[in-house]
């Protein structure tokens, strides 16, 4: 028998750019990745808030994130903070596609055409002009890995969120194409679809509507938090989770798994 194969499983020294990390799950994932000794960059809409993560980071004694300013609808920004990302920190080797917003419109009202086009372009189109940005980077790296961040409103549909739910199912087809276009390089792509979980989008939903949700929807029976998400994320960037790819990973509670 050949001897056990211990596979890497630091990403210490790795480079990650993360959108939409300067609030819920980006920042977890964000705080996760400097904890593990990745350098980071913290990209969201607004400099103050993105320096506010990487303080809190270094606060807590890890020295390897830098803020950058990217509204992920702006395609000539994504080409810039890629660039400068790779400039500082020597290459890109994660790419996790998170940011997001919630502009619930129902179809046929006014506001819906807006609500579809910056869904689309901030949850969906952005996802693969990130990746263009990152490409050449990307193929650099022997660990190269792709996180897409979807929802579970891309495998089922809450009414009124007809926008949302096309984004995120497009982001679902998008990583599965991903995978099959650069399986033959090594580069993963996978995507991780959260259940409820208490950041700034679900932070207008009351506790108590909260509670009654999540006590009849998933089989956990509560929401989750971002760092329970965060830490699934790590698992599928370790350069040991290299035979994963296009994979759709629920983190959920068991909302999808749960019928009464
Ligand atoms: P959040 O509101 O705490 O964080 C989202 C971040 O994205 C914010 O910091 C926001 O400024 C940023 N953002 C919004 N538009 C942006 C743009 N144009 N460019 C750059 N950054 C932008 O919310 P959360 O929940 O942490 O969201 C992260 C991802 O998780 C999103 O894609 C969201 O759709 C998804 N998601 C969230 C769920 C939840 O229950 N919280 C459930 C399923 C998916």
């Amino acid at each position: 028998m050949e001897p056990y194969k211990p596979l890497d499983r630091s990403i210490a020294g790795r480079t990650a750019i993360i959108t939409g990390a300067a609030s819920g799950m980006g920042r977890a994932t964000a705080h996760l990745f400097a904890r593990e000794g990745a350098n980071v960059a913290v990209t969201d809409l607004e400099q103050g808030a993105c320096d506010a993560v990487v303080a809190e980071i270094e606060a807590a004694g890890f020295k390897t994130a830098k803020a950058w300013v990217l509204d992920v609808g702006d395609p000539e920004a994504i080409k810039q903070v890629a660039a400068a990302t790779a400039e500082t920190f020597g290459g890109i080797d994660i790419v996790v596609n998170n940011a997001g917003l919630a502009r619930p419109v129902p179809l046929g009202e006014d506001g819906y055409e807006d609500s579809w086009d910056l869904s689309l372009n901030v949850m969906l189109t952005s996802h693969q002009r990130m990746v263009q940005a990152a490409l050449p980077h990307l193929r650099k790296s022997d660990a190269a890995r792709i996180v897409n961040v979807a929802s579970t409103e891309g495998l089922g549909a809450t009414s009124m969120n007809s926008a949302y739910v096309a984004a995120k199912t497009g982001v679902i087809g998008l990583t599965r194409a991903m995978a099959v276009e650069f399986g033959k390089e090594g580069i993963t792509a996978n995507c991780i679809c959260p259940g409820p979980i208490i950041t700034g989008i679900t932070a207008g939903i009351s506790d108590e509507h909260k509670e009654i949700f999540s006590k009849r929807r998933t089989a956990l029976r509560r929401y989750g938090i971002p760092e329970e998400v965060a830490n699934i994320t790590l698992s599928v960037v370790l350069p040991a989770a290299s035979y994963l790819t296009g994979v759709v990973i629920p983190v959920d509670g068991g909302l999808t798994i749960r019928n009464a």
